[in-house]
């Protein structure tokens, strides 16, 4: 009995000495998302547990070796023991109800972890080798960083084009697998202002290691003020002329047409907008915007003199035919 109450007191000891040495060795990162408070309480009582289980084998195995180890001189066996049915029915039953209350916790966690708020920013995220990109539909923003509103929940939509990846920022505890032809859901609400770092958390390839991004969470206004620069630096590539600068390359326009003043298997489009075209029955037309377009559309109504008459027509949008002519008209 005397050994029981000393062994149970240095049990308690330890344990409690194991565990203020776990909790003060900052094994966690700072943390930064209002899913991280649930985590990280079951991981502070599990690290309480885990102290005690520790200290509750470990002091009466080192207890039991010094105060019972065998005298000097002594030869004798050990008194046999046959058992205990109550301690047996104990040690069975504790353990039974401690693991279904952790998976209890383990389940409460998670759902809190996936809790929705219907207000959530939506953030599409695509994974590649290697890289991360970012696309906020509501603002028609895509970024290679992640800038994030502080207590605002955001639903990252993820995508893989090749192989898995998966999206870990330790600040706010989750991590999520992006698996190519699957969309999978991360909500995170972040908490705390700073400058955090997705990295990637499943080895994909030689320059997995390298396979991270800043992610930024500021004030709403800040990020507010964000959104507008971006947008503005998103605008001023968005123009009639750039977009159709993209198209006549896309579609190989200007493999026949150069921009240079060179005339190719057709006529250049340097100086052509606005400039008298000779037409092969001998007419002269000025190349305006209605010429232009019926020129992309439909080649063969009119045949510049001196060049094929085999070109064939081009599908384009109304839309897409003005940007064209847009870029067409900035060659002079
Ligand atoms: Cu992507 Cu590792």
């Amino acid at each position: 009995m005397r050994h029981l109450v000393i062994v149970g007191i240095l049990v308690l000891v330890v344990a409690i000495l194991t565990s203020f040495g776990l909790h003060s060795a900052g094994l966690l990162p700072v943390q930064a998302s209002e899913q991280a408070r649930s985590i990280d309480w079951l991981w502070n009582l599990e690290v309480t547990a885990i102290s005690f289980l520790f200290s509750l084998i470990v002091v009466p195995l080192l207890y039991s070796l010094i105060i019972f180890r065998r005298r000097k001189g002594d030869s004798s066996d050990a008194e046999h023991v046959e058992g205990d049915t109550r301690l047996e029915i104990t040690w069975t039953v504790l353990p039974l109800f401690a693991v279904l209350g952790l998976a209890y916790l383990g389940a409460y966690s998670l759902a809190e972890t996936r809790r929705v708020d219907p207000d959530a920013m939506v953030v599409d995220v695509t994974a590649i080798q290697w890289a991360w990109k970012f696309e906020y539909p509501e603002l028609g923003v895509t970024t290679t960083e992640l800038y994030l509103p502080v207590a605002q929940q955001v639903v990252l939509r993820m995508e893989s084009p090749d192989v898995i990846h998966s999206f870990w920022v330790p600040e706010f505890r989750i991590k999520q697998d992006v698996v190519p032809g699957h969309l999978t859901e991360y909500r995170v609400t972040p908490s705390l202002v700073g400058e955090y770092k997705v990295r990637c958390a499943e080895l994909c390839g030689t320059s997995h290691a390298y396979m991270e991004s800043p992610v930024v969470v500021v004030e709403q206004a800040e990020f507010d003020r964000w959104a507008m620069e971006q947008q503005a630096q998103a605008a001023a590539l968005d123009t009639p002329e750039k977009r159709g600068e993209v198209l006549a390359a896309n579609n190989a326009c200007v493999v026949c047409h150069s921009t240079t003043g060179t005339e190719g298997i057709g006529p250049t489009w340097l100086g052509l907008a606005g400039s008298q075209v000779e037409m092969d029955d001998g007419s002269t037309v000025v190349a305006d915007d209605a010429y232009l377009a019926e020129s992309i559309l439909d080649p063969q109504a009119r045949i510049v003199k001196g060049f094929p008459s085999s070109i064939p027509p081009f599908s384009f949008s109304a839309d897409e035919v003005a940007d064209i002519i847009a870029y067409i008209e900035t060659l002079r």
